[in-house]
């Protein structure tokens, strides 16, 4: 029992741990020994049947004519001649083992042996006289022997009793195994390599592929499936393979321009801050400070009057540069009233800043609290999409919707200007560095959310973003900014 385990668990482990090759290999070799095995069966069964029958039909025809010819020998008492007989059909024949002849008592009259028959031949085989022969399967130390017994001249004049051996048959059938089996050996030989031949031509861009899957692991996207020249399930992956590796390429491609892009971004908006407080607000703090000394040093009430009028213009002009500052660094509507609140207001003002009416709908947003980073997504993505309605559409209606669908909340922003091929500006955008599109998607994936953009040229374009709220919903009405 635990050795059979044992031999079950070690096939397996061999089945496990062997590559394709060698299991094709197996299977080749498998059917020629099991094909090869039962064909050399059956035809040594076959062979040896027929063989035997043949042996013992010739046995008989020999048995008769031996029969014939003796009739008048033994009437006439001719022994020598009778000898004579009966030594040249075992000369002349290799399978007639022995012969001898029995008169009608039974008495041995002559036999092929030389003087005395071996122990136990004689009352081996009996026949009587109304029947034509009768044949025994004696197991002698030389093999199997047929033993006929033929009556001559229906018994009257004795019997013939002749061995037929299977010494010759044997020898055939030891030849036609011995050539079979080395058929098979030569068939299993050539179908191993036959075999390794072909499976080493389907393997070989299998393991291209694990090389290449290596390589791309290790970030190198320059590689590439070569594809096989039969247009089979193995070309097809290897087609498969190289587009997926084509596509990460492109991905790889987006986020290190986009992560550059991010960097250089915030470097730009630093300086531009400290340019700012430096350049504006600076000199705005240095004049009032200039002008809370004048204020120090005014004596009449009129100027005093006068002076602190021009200072509080003046710290409203800067408190304006400081919210100026704020907004731009952050939408803070979008922290205090929420997403569906922002985009109104973004919608509203477009007109103003970006020179295009744009008609925002929302609907079943009521109670929905959204994550901020959610909600920051949204409004950047309607930003950037609406910025490239301006700069690129030629639109004469803009429109952005903001729905929720059960556990999903979908934004789409769509313009009846010029449009554009999608693939093809997507593909050429990543290489010249305008990372507007991509970013969205980006910003979108990140969330978890998918971003699909329809367009043709002179139809349109049309953004949905889709974004699964659930696990994230919490329908609080403490938590009311929707939106
Ligand atoms: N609504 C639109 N209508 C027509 N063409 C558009 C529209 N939106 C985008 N495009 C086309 O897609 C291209 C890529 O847009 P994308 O926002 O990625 O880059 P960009 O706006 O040129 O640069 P960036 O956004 O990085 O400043 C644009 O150059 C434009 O040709
Ligand atoms: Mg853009």
């Amino acid at each position: 029992m635990g050795s059979k385990f044992f031999v079950k668990a070690k096939l397996l482990d061999i089945l496990k741990f062997s590559s394709i090759s060698t299991k094709i290999m197996g299977i080749i070799i498998g059917i020629v020994l099991v094909l090869g095995g039962w064909t050399s069966f059956q035809t040594y069964d076959t062979m040896q049947t027929t063989l035997r029958e043949q042996l013992i039909k010739q046995g008989i025809s020999t048995s008769q004519y031996i029969s014939a010819r003796s009739v008048d020998l033994i009437f006439t008492n001719d022994t020598f001649t009778l000898h004579q007989l009966i030594s040249k059909v075992v000369e002349s024949n290799k399978d007639v083992r022995y012969v001898f002849i029995l008169d009608s008592q039974g008495d041995l009259i002559t036999n092929s042996f030389g003087k005395i028959l071996p122990k136990g031949l004689l009352d081996a085989n009996k026949v009587s006289a109304d029947s034509q022969q009768n044949i025994q399967t004696l197991n002698t130390e030389e093999g199997l022997v047929y033993d006929i017994a033929i009556p001559i001249f229906e018994g009257t004049a004795g019997t013939v009793r002749l061995g037929m051996s299977e010494l010759e048959i044997q020898k055939i059938l030891d030849k036609t195994m011995q050539r079979m089996l080395v058929t098979t050996i030569l068939v299993a030989v050539i179908g191993i390599f036959v075999a390794y031949f072909f499976t080493s031509l389907l393997t070989k861009p299998i393991v291209q592929m694990v090389e290449t899957t290596k390589a791309i692991g290790k970030g190198q996207f320059d590689q590439k499936v070569k594809l096989s020249w039969a247009h089979d399930e193995i070309m097809v992956l290897g087609k498969a393979f190289n587009e997926m590796i084509e596509n990460l390429q492109k991905s790889d491609q987006v986020r290190s321009n986009l992560l550059k892009k991010i960097i250089s971004a915030q470097e730009e908006e630093r300086k531009r801050i400290a340019r700012e407080l430096h350049d504006q607000t600076g000199q705005s703090l240095t004049s009032l400070m200039i002008g809370l000394k004048m204020l120090e040093e005014s004596k009449d009430i009129e100027e005093i009057k006068n002076n602190s009028m021009q200072l509080r213009q003046l710290t409203n002009d800067i408190l304006d540069e400081i919210r100026d500052l704020s907004l731009a660094l952050r939408p803070s509507v979008l922290d205090d009233l929420g997403l569906e609140a922002a985009l109104s207001r973004y919608t509203q003002d477009c007109s103003v800043k970006l020179g295009i009416d744009v008609d925002f709908q929302a609907f079943g947003m009521q109670g929905l609290y959204l994550e901020p980073e959610i909600r920051l997504t949204i409004y950047r993505v309607v930003q950037e999409a609406l910025t490239n309605v301006a700069k690129y559409s030629k639109a004469s209606e803009a429109s952005v919707i903001l729905e929720r669908k059960g556990d999903n909340l979908i934004a789409i922003i769509e313009d009846n200007g010029v449009g554009f091929d999608v693939q093809t500006i997507l593909d050429s955008t990543i290489y010249e560095k305008k990372l507007g599109l991509h970013g969205m998607m980006e910003r979108v994936n990140l969330i978890g959310g998918e971003l699909t953009i329809e367009s043709e040229p002179g139809m349109g374009t049309t953004i949905y973003n889709h974004i699964s709220l659930k696990g994230l919903v919490a329908n609080e009405k403490s938590k009311d900014f929707n939106s």
